[in-house]
């Protein structure tokens, strides 16, 4: 939670532009259908910063729209204040899992870190998000499959352990 009561979830990959800001408008929509957009803070950043103020890649933009995702972000890198502003930073896979926990000041910090994977439910054979920028089609469909999986049971165990209230 933070100052402004608020819980808020920073999505990372390696770049920012495909996985995790994808991620980002998931979960945004599942929050605003559920009427919950005053409660939520959802943002991404990318551990690296080759794409800095692009939008999300035309590739991930154009699997999301059918869905009904509208990609606006523009990229960002992770920085130090992220740890601090943000309540759960969430990896895609483990090398984002393993860089967030180095850039990390702190234990505490440490501990806001945690891997997408671990809320896939229905893929039992991805324990990650695979990243698709060098991949086909089927890659984004994937990568969107995963992140609304995931994104699902995200959301519902902040709403069980934070007993909110819908
Ligand atoms: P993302 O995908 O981490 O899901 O945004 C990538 C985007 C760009 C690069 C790698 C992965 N890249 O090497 O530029």
């Amino acid at each position: 939670m933070t100052e402004s009561g608020k819980y808020s979830v920073l999505f990372v990959c390696l770049g920012n532009i495909c996985r995790s800001p994808a991620a980002q408008a998931v979960l945004q929509r599942m929050v605003d259908e559920r009427g919950l957009s005053d409660r939520f803070y959802i943002d991404s950043a990318g551990t690296g910063g080759w794409h800095i103020g692009a939008l999300p890649d035309k590739r991930m933009r154009v699997h999301a729209r059918p869905r009904g995702y509208e990609l606006t972000h523009h990229a960002r890198k992770v920085q130090a204040s992220d740890f601090e502003d943000f309540g759960m930073i969430v990896g895609m896979d483990a090398a984002n899992v393993d860089d967030l926990r180095h850039l990390a000041a702190t234990i505490e910090q440490q501990d806001k870190v945690v891997m997408m994977g671990d809320y896939i439910r229905q893929f039992p054979h991805y324990d990650h998000v695979p990243d698709p920028y060098y991949e086909g089609s089927e890659g984004f469909e994937l990568v969107l499959d995963l992140l609304e999986d995931a994104c699902d049971n995200l959301l519902n165990r902040i709403i069980e352990q934070n007993n909110i209230q819908q």
